[in-house]
Order: structure tokens, then sequence, then C-alpha cells
């Protein structure tokens, strides 16, 4: 079996409680949200209409897309309903010697309604 992809988040001791933040790594960059001291991590990018979530609004476990409204739970990625038909991919964040590490991602089953890539038509980016 091979090795979980990971990415490099950078030092993120300064990232707040409640707050969120946007890393430039892998096809859309992730979002890392900080709730009760502890950071998830989120593909950045809806499963909806591929729009930033870290545009959007974070209010306890739940990011909300800037522009349809859906949200997305930041421990799992799932979402809460239309217009989003799926969830985005989720990262386990572990914190090394102050550098935070995504690691592997829940991408393989967002796609698992058979509806496949609904956000491919409706392109914003
Ligand atoms: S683009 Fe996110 S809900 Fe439509």
């Amino acid at each position: 079996m091979s090795e979980p992809e990971s990415f490099d988040l950078g030092d993120l001791s300064g990232l707040a409680d409640g707050d969120k933040t946007f890393v430039d790594v892998g096809e859309y960059g992730i979002v890392v949200c900080r709730v009760k001291g502890e950071l998830f991590a989120l593909e950045d990018n809806c499963s909806h209409a591929d729009t930033p979530l870290s545009e959007g609004r974070l209010r306890g476990y739940n990011l909300t897309c800037p522009l349809h409204g859906t949200s997305f739970d930041v421990r799992d990625g799932t979402h809460s309903g239309p217009p989003a038909y799926t969830g985005v991919p989720c990262y386990k964040v572990e914190e090394r010697d102050g550098v935070a590490v995504a690691i592997g991602s829940s991408s393989d089953d967002t796609d698992a309604d058979g509806f496949g890539e609904v956000g491919g038509m409706f392109r914003t980016r």
C-alpha cells in the first residue's frame, strides 16, 4: 500500500481559533481552519461550482460556500445539502515541530453518488 499524499502547510501556530487560511498546495489549494484549538483541512474547492471555500464563512465546524451557501463540515468534508451534491476532500492535519502537515484525503468517495463531475459545467475560476 502506498503512502498517503501529504502537503506541508507551514507554521500555523498563529492561526486564531475560529479563523481560516488558504495554503497554495495541490490542485486547488487547501483551506485550513482552527476550531476549538484543533486544525482541520479541506480542499479549497466547493464541489458544486469550483468556488474557493477559503472565501466563505466559518461558523463552528461549518464552512459555508460564498457563492450558493452549501456548508461543509471541516471535520470530515461532508456537505449540508443542495446545491452541492457531494462533500469535498478532507485532510487529516498533524503538527510536527511547529509545522502543520495535511495528510491523505477522503477524495475517493466524493463522486460516489453517481452524479460525477457535477461542478465541471459551472466552473467559476
Ligand atoms: S459554488 Fe458552492 S454552493 Fe454553489
